[in-house]
């Protein structure tokens, strides 16, 4: 039983008129509502006479039907005695202001994907304990209608066992078909000139470069799924592999922590003032308040903040791993510099060092390459950018002109302080290569360096 429900009210009731009210409901909904979206009205509004019923025929020597109540205020109904096809549907009435928050948001947001390819037909045929964790993967989308993807995974087995769901979310957002089997492929010999991209060779100057990979150990759920003691114990985890890092000459390093303390009274000997946080933030070595994200709160992916987050830096500050964020690892190398190769081959070379340290394992699938909470993120998560000036095509001081440009290159623009925030006054944007499933990881750092020549044609173009 799920730890949320603490008080457990059994009410007597008469089981054949139960399941009368339960059969009319049905009835009335029959299968139509699978295709139209009623049910969850018509759910709503047979939960609500059923608990009415329920206790007007209150009868002490009857127990059958089980109301339970989390503190949140979520109504969850049982009827041992009931038929298969009534508990079906008594377990999908457990969800009814879910449901039609999902129908609204189908009809009102079409560009939210999760919401689009959420059947009612594929939930109701999962049993309850399966229902719960799947409307868990997609609480974000119907909490945050404007959602372009919607939808988390909240255990690396997810993509398996939702796969009618998670495989039309991946087809659409990935434009991929139904037979697209991702491949690894770090191997940069021949891309460029002889595997160097040298950003000077197109007249521009050093450029702040940072490549990155999501990463999630299979051992452990994936964030929106963790509850605070499985952060720490994840972090203590992590603090062994750092341990094995820092012993190493090739990287040393530090660990910063946002674990106010380990619990059970345990002090935490990494953790870090707000000061010294918010000076790494504005380095863009450590991540934003992920509470402040509701995208990321609403899949639980921010809940416990900041247990169980912090990142670990090497002595020579280009190489970062972020724990707690949205992936349990975001693994990056990090510099100002012209050869967009270098960044790329320390960070292969940096995670073929992880792979070896003991009780790392990454969570990876057979089709979708390695795993990771948001489905944007699968195959490669990666993401490689360079911080880069393009006054001529921000000088309305936005980068509206800057996407639509970027957008046929396959590029997306992000703001100077990562996803969601604003440019920098100098028309300073954070481009990266937008695919990252079903493409090699050596075609992205190549997508980046010729997305950087041609945004660079069409910036002086702007002029
Ligand atoms: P992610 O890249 O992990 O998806 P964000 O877009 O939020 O997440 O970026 C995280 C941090 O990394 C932000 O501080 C952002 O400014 C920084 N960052 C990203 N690319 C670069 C870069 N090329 N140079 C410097 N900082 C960067
Ligand atoms: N969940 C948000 C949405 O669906 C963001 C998705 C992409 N960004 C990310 N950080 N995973 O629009």
């Amino acid at each position: 039983m799920q730890a949320t429900m603490r008080s457990v009210l059994r009410v007597a009731s008469k089981t054949r008129a139960m399941s009368t009210a339960a059969r009319q409901a049905q009835r009335s909904a029959e299968s139509t509502w699978a295709r139209n979206a009623t049910l969850a009205g018509a759910a709503a509004g047979t939960l609500g006479a059923t608990l009415l019923f329920a206790s007007a025929n209150a009868d002490a020597t009857r127990c059958d039907t089980v109301v339970e109540v989390s503190p949140a205020g979520a109504v969850k109904v049982t009827v041992p005695t009931a038929s298969e096809e009534s508990s079906k549907l008594l377990s999908v009435m457990n969800f009814s202001k879910e449901l039609s928050a999902i129908a609204k948001v189908k009809a009102t947001n079409p560009d939210n994907i999760a919401m689009e390819k959420f059947d009612f037909d594929y939930f109701s045929s999962l049993p309850a304990d399966k229902q719960a964790r799947f409307m868990d993967c997609v609480r974000t989308g119907f909490e945050n209608p404007e959602s372009g993807l919607g939808c988390y995974a909240m255990t690396p087995e997810d993509y398996d066992e939702f796969a009618p769901f998670f495989d039309a979310v991946c087809q659409t957002y990935h434009k991929a078909p139904a037979s697209a089997v991702h491949v690894t492929d770090w191997d940069a010999s021949a891309v460029g000139d002889n595997g160097v991209l040298d950003v000077t060779k197109l007249g521009l100057p050093e450029l702040s470069m940072r490549v990155r990979v999501g990463r999630n150990l299979e051992a452990f759920n994936l964030p929106g799924a963790m509850d605070k003691d499985e952060r720490i114990k994840f972090e203590k985890a992590m603090l062994k592999a750092f341990a094995a890092l820092k012993a190493n000459p090739a990287y040393g390093g530090t660990v910063y922590s946002l674990s106010p303390d380990f619990g059970n009274g345990e002090a935490n000997p990494n953790l870090i003032t707000a000061e010294k946080y918010n000076e790494l933030v504005k380095k863009h070595v450590m991540f934003k308040d992920m509470d402040a994200d509701p995208y990321l709160k609403s899949a639980g992916i921010a809940s416990d903040w900041p247990y169980g987050r912090g990142c670990w830096q090497s002595d020579d500050k280009q190489c970062i791993i972020w724990f707690g964020e949205e992936d349990q690892l975001r693994i990056m190398c990090m510099k100002r510099g012209s050869k967009l190769n270098e960044v790329f081959d320390r960070l292969k070379g940096m995670l073929d060092t992880i792979e070896t340290i003991d009780g790392i394992k990454f969570a990876k699938s057979e089709k979708y390459g390695y795993v990771t909470s948001c489905p944007s993120n699968l195959g490669t998560g990666m993401r490689a950018s360079v911080h880069i000036k393009i006054p001529n095509l921000t000088k309305d001081g936005t980068e509206a002109k800057a996407v639509k440009v970027c957008k046929p290159l396959g590029l997306s623009v992000r703001g100077t302080g990562g996803e969601h925030t604003p440019i920098g006054a100098d028309g300073t944007v954070d481009i990266s290569p937008s695919k990252r499933l079903f493409i090699k990881e050596r075609d992205i750092i190549a997508a980046l360096y010729e997305g950087i020549e041609k945004l660079m044609v069409e910036e002086k173009k702007a002029r």
